[in-house]
């Protein structure tokens, strides 16, 4: 377990003091993936690096387990950041070591022989899936290369928390994917505490458990992913979710008056959410059926999340006025989300 108690980080830069984090307290559970997402300097690196303590909290404690690591004397800082990896953005390799060297780095120091550091470096990249670039140098992998060979370095000292900045900003979103998909094997394999800092929502719904979103240094909200997905209560959170669907398109379409939502009479655009994790049955041809109207999807977008569906459709919907309304009472019923965005029934 990381645990923030009235964590608060301040910076003097040109006489100006800068509250990069303030009183946060947080409690990140032990074997999960956690995401720490917020736009550019809200405070998420510096939060973050206060867990390894590359930052010292102004005020406030960490507690890694049951050390609390802000009240460490130096030596025993030491070896506890030894327990903590970190990977960055510009993955920070060595230039002049080759990938072997750079994952060997980390274990100069310690009372490994020689061949058990081969062994050591060996199974790492193997874990990372890199066996084949052992004798080169960083100069000559592409990104995602060398981002693995990061992650095998931050992994040297089996460490119990894997720290990530940013660390698939810079590639493209096929190695991002392959990146995150071993993170999240590292996660399973080795129940690897990880703390993901992104400020993409994509990043947050493909491998974390836990988000948590900062703005101006604080902790607005925080939860299950599923469940932050489902309701968003931060209006910096529900933009987030936003970003990750194409439901708000519809809005786009109708100010541009798009030929494919002009209504017949009769007719209304209905948008379909789904809000909880029982929402998964057949609403579409069950409501069809059931009262007699035709649904036409315009579009959609529905993912799982953890094992859960999650999304909604943005449908034109047409039959008897009241069945439809009969219809959205039944779909509310079943905790699916309904919004009426268009209207162009009529009453008989
Ligand atoms: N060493 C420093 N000296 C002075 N100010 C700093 C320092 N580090 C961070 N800050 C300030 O603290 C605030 C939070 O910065 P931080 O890097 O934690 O944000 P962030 O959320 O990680 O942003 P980004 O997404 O751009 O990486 C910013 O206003 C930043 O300018
Ligand atoms: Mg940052």
């Amino acid at each position: 377990m990381i645990v923030f108690e009235n964590v608060s980080k301040t910076f003097q830069a040109n006489g100006k003091t800068v509250e990069a984090v303030k009183d946060v307290n947080l409690s990140l559970e032990e074997g999960k993936i956690h995401g720490i997402i917020g736009f550019s300097g809200a405070g998420k690196s510096t939060l973050v690096r206060c867990i390894n303590l590359l930052e010292r909290p102004t005020a406030g404690k960490v507690v890694l387990g049951d050390v609390e690591i802000t009240a460490l004397p130096e030596k025993e800082l030491r070896e506890e950041r030894k327990k903590i990896g970190m990977i960055f953005q510009q993955f920070n390799l060595f230039a002049s070591r080759t990938v072997f060297q750079n994952i060997a780095y980390p274990l100069k120091n310690s009372r490994m022989s020689k061949r058990e550091i081969e062994d050591k470096v060996n199974y790492l990249l193997e874990l990372v899936e890199l066996k084949e670039k052992t004798n080169v140098y960083p100069s000559q992998l592409s990104g995602g290369q060398k981002q693995r060979v990061a992650i095998a370095r931050a992994l040297a000292n089996d460490p119990k928390i894997l720290l990530s900045d940013e660390s698939t900003s810079a590639l493209d979103p096929q190695t991002t994917k392959s990146i995150l998909k071993l993170l999240k094997q590292l996660n399973d394999k080795l129940g690897i505490t990880i703390v993901v800092i992104t400020h993409e929502m994509q990043v947050v719904k493909e491998i974390c458990e836990n988000v948590v979103v900062m703005e101006n240094g604080r902790v607005v909200e925080q939860g299950d992913v599923f469940h932050i997905f489902a309701n968003p209560v931060e209006r910096i959170t529900r933009d987030f979710v936003d970003s990750t669907s194409n439901l708000s398109k519809i809005h786009e379409l109708i100010n541009e008056k798009a030929e494919m939502i002009q209504l017949k009479e009769g007719e209304c655009i209905l948008k379909f959410t789904y809000l909880e994790r029982d929402a998964s049955e057949a609403l579409v041809s069950h409501i069809s059926r059931s009262f007699d109207l035709n649904v036409n999807i315009i579009f959609g977008n529905i993912e799982l999340i953890g094992d859960h569906p999650i999304g909604g459709l943005v449908s034109i919907v047409s039959g008897k006025e009241s069945s439809i309304t009969d219809a959205i009472d039944y779909l509310r019923g079943k905790n699916v989300g309904v919004e009426v965005i268009l209207d162009a029934r009529v009453s008989k």
